[in-house]
Order: structure tokens, then sequence, then C-alpha cells
């Protein structure tokens, strides 16, 4: 079965993520400030890098390899044309829940919304490979929320595909799995968003 991304316009995903109903766009842009902020990677690497949100928070004078990942290649054609300026940007189409990677590892892997989407077998086992030594991972994960927890309802109807094939994924959970193969959790936070919803974010180093 087709992935249902490759069916969403860019327009279509960011006019959702920024809708007064929804408002997550710049949310997530915030949260990737915040992880590259703390963790000052001379690479990072974006696992569902979709129209490129937050890459303009790169500073290129301390980040100077910026890799993006994305099943959808007409999101990447998109990112390509708006950072072109970035220095060592490189942009991968691969089905990250499908597809081994095997890049040079980087220093911060940051995958935002991207397990609820792609799942936490061959996705998470390609974060985990991408990170350096010396690296951490930045995990954003949705909360349950006390309403909607799935794909808000905005004038973009192209989002509600997506619906079927979202799966909250609990923090709880992927800590204790990262724990027992060794990664520590070493900052967290929480933003809340309109609609009852909230995200949190784990960034998590190898202890
Ligand atoms: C919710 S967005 C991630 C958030 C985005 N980085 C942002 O800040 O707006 C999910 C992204 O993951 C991509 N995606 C979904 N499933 C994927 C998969 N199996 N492999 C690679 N990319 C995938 C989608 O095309 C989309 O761009």
């Amino acid at each position: 079965m087709a992935n249902p991304w490759l069916s969403i316009p860019l327009s279509d995903y960011e006019g959702h993520m920024d809708s007064t109903e929804v408002r997550q766009l710049g949310a997530l842009s915030d949260l990737f400030a915040e992880a590259i902020a703390y963790q000052r990677p001379a690479s990072v690497a974006v696992l569902g890098v979709a129209g490129g949100n937050g890459l303009d928070r790169i500073d290129s004078r301390i980040t100077t390899r910026v890799v993006g990942f994305d099943v959808n290649p007409r999101y990447l054609d998109a990112v390509r044309q708006r950072y072109s300026h970035l220095p060592g940007l490189e942009l991968h189409c691969a089905d990250l829940a499908e597809m081994s990677l095997n890049w040079e590892p980087v220093q911060l892997v940051h995958a935002a919304l991207m397990f609820e989407h792609a799942g936490v077998a061959q996705c998470l086992e390609n974060a985990l490979s991408l990170v350096a030594s010396d690296g951490a991972l930045s995990v954003i994960l949705q909360l349950p929320g006390s309403m909607d927890n799935g794909v808000s309802a905005t004038p973009f109807s192209s989002m509600q595909i997506l619906k079927s094939h979202f799966s909250l994924i609990d923090r709880a959970w992927l800590s204790s799995t990262l724990a027992v193969r060794g990664w520590g959790l070493v900052h967290e936070t929480e933003r809340s968003l309109p609609a009852g919803k909230a995200f949190w974010m784990g960034v998590f180093r190898r202890a």
C-alpha cells in the first residue's frame, strides 16, 4: 500500500498545521530550536523533514551538515528550493519504516511526530543508527489529550487520510524501551496546543 503522505500536497500539510485549530507548525519549529540549542550539533538529521519547518532556526556557524529525510520527493524539492543556502544540505527520499539507512552518523537526530506516522520498528532503528557516538536523539511525541487525539478537522480535508495511519506513542514506553537499549533521557519539555493537545520532547543520549 502506498504511503498516504505521497497524496498530500505540501501546501495542505502546512496549511493544516498552521491553522488556528491546530497551531502545530510554530510549536514544532520552537521545539526543534530548543533541541539544537541544547545539543549545539555540528551535524543534524531531521526525519520526516516535510517542507523544512524549523530549518531556518539552524545557526550555520555551528551546524554545517544538515540531512533531511522524507518519503515524499515533492516535499524534498520544496526544502531544496527554500534552504539551498544552508551549508552541507543533503536530502534523501526514503521510506524510514521500510528501508534500513546506512548514512554517515550525525550529532543530533530529530524525529518530530515521526513514530506516530511511521511506527517504532524500522524507523526507530534508523533513528538510533544515525546518531554518532557522542550524539543525541530528540523525539517529539503528541501526548494523549482530553479531546481529539488524531488529526484535527480543518479546511484541508486531504489530511484526514492520515487518521487511520496515526497511532500515539506512549512517552513512558519510549523512554523505557530506549533505557533497556542503553539510552538515557537527558532533557525533556512539554508544550500545550489548541484542542486540548500537547507535545512532549525528549532528548536521549547513550548512557
Ligand atoms: C508530521 S510530519 C513531521 C513534522 C515536520 N518535521 C514538521 O516540523 O512540520 C511527518 C513527515 O514524515 C514524512 N513521513 C511519513 N511517513 C514516512 C516514512 N515512512 N518515511 C519517511 N518519511 C515519512 C511525511 O511525508 C511528513 O513529511
